[in-house]
């Protein structure tokens, strides 16, 4: 059986499509922090098969030792975890509790049931200010945030347990920026208020839930001087997750990849590629840059496509057409 931590989440829930298709038994952990329990029933639907589920908090030691306890874990997949940026900033304390806590006590009961294969979503932020593009995983790290800091120490705890115990083996994929939904448009990102990510607020824009993007900054060295980042569907970043599982239980070692499209679009294009897919004007107005934004980043993805075989196969356009598909069927999200 394969746990998925935080699996009612964003990119969990379409992981854990993914993974069942390809036959593998899971068991998702979530508390439903960031989630809601109308997903699993999709997730069910859309997988085509038995998924289980646990509400729990993965700093629940005890919680989390029974889940082990009941079945046999062949590998841990772990998305579970706070993620918003400027919240970071605010509330410091809770990032580092949740997201390093949390990956703490799983160590601890993975370690006590022999569990020795976890695959974690770190993050492109733990790269900083890029200082040379496209972002290969041996730049320098240099998270500029909380969040972006809780990542960068779990990949260091990981890489220590993995010196301390040869067994132990971890796949930490460094994703850039996910957006799109799954092609039926029943599950797809579903943010709490008001977005602060790019894409939500475009479909948001869309569908009239809010009346303009303000696109931060118009100065930046690029080619429109909007912000330049490497978008990748949810759908190739899932098939990701089955990639890296592979590579952990066929192979003896560890691997800390980037998994993006290794092509950056600027905001202004992200905006002119979804009018144009969906046919739908998006009001926008030019307002200062955001504080901690940098003006690109992208990966390089050639050790993904040589180590984990994998490389992305959907554009621009697809994740434009998915996420409308999504939020035009949702447009309020998941019910409660
Ligand atoms: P999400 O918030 O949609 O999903 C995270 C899930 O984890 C939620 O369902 C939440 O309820 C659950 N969770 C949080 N804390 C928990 C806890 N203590 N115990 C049990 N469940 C808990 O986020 P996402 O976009 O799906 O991201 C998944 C992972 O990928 C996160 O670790 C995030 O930091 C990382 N990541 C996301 C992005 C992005 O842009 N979405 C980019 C890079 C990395
Ligand atoms: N942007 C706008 N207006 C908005 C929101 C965003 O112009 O309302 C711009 C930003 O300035 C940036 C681009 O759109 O140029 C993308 O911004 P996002 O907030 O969507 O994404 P970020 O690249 O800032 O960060 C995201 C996640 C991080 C993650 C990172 C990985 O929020 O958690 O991708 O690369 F670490």
């Amino acid at each position: 059986m394969i746990l998925v931590t935080g699996g009612l989440g964003f990119i969990g829930s379409h992981a854990c499509i993914a993974l069942r298709r390809a036959g593998h038994k899971l068991a998702i952990v979530d508390n439903l922090a960031n989630s809601k329990l109308a997903v699993l029933e999709r997730i069910r639907d859309l997988a085509g098969g038995d998924v289980a589920f646990h509400r729990a908090d993965i700093r629940d030691a005890t919680a989390l030792a029974a889940i082990f306890g009941r079945d046999p874990v062949e590998a841990v997949i772990h998305f579970a975890g706070y993620k918003a940026v400027g919240e970071s900033v605010a509330k410091p304390l809770d990032y580092y509790e949740n997201n390093i806590g949390g990956t703490f006590v799983l160590l601890k009961t993975m370690e006590r049931y022999a569990v020795r294969r976890i695959v974690f979503s770190s993050s492109a932020t733990v790269y900083g200010d890029p200082q040379r593009l496209p972002l290969t995983e041996d730049h320098p790290l240099g998270a500029v945030n909380p969040y972006g800091r809780t990542k960068q120490f779990i990949e260091v705890i990981l890489k220590d347990r993995a010196i301390g115990s040869p067994e132990f083996r971890h796949a930490t994929l460094r994703y850039f920026n996910p957006i799109g939904a799954h092609p039926s448009g029943r599950i797809g990102e579903d943010p709490r208020g008001i977005p602060n990510n790019l894409f939500p607020y475009v479909t948001q824009v869309a569908i009239k839930r809010l009346e303009k993007l303000r696109i931060y900054g118009n100065d930046y060295g690029t080619v429109d001087g909007t912000g330049v980042r490497d978008y990748i569907h949810v759908m190739d970043l899932a098939e990701g997750h089955l990639a890296a599982l592979k590579f952990l239980l066929d192979k003896d070692r560890s691997i800390t990849v980037n998994l993006g499209t290794g092509r950056g679009n600027s905001v202004l294009e992200v905006v002119n590629a979804f009018e144009r897919v969906t046919g739908i004007p998006i009001a926008r107005e030019f307002a200062p840059r955001r504080q901690g934004d940098v003006a690109s980043c992208y990966a390089d993805v050639s050790l993904a496509s040589r180590e984990l075989g994998w490389q992305t196969k959907l554009g621009i356009e697809d994740m434009c057409r998915d996420a409308w598909a999504w939020q035009s069927a949702n447009p309020r999200g998941f019910p409660e």
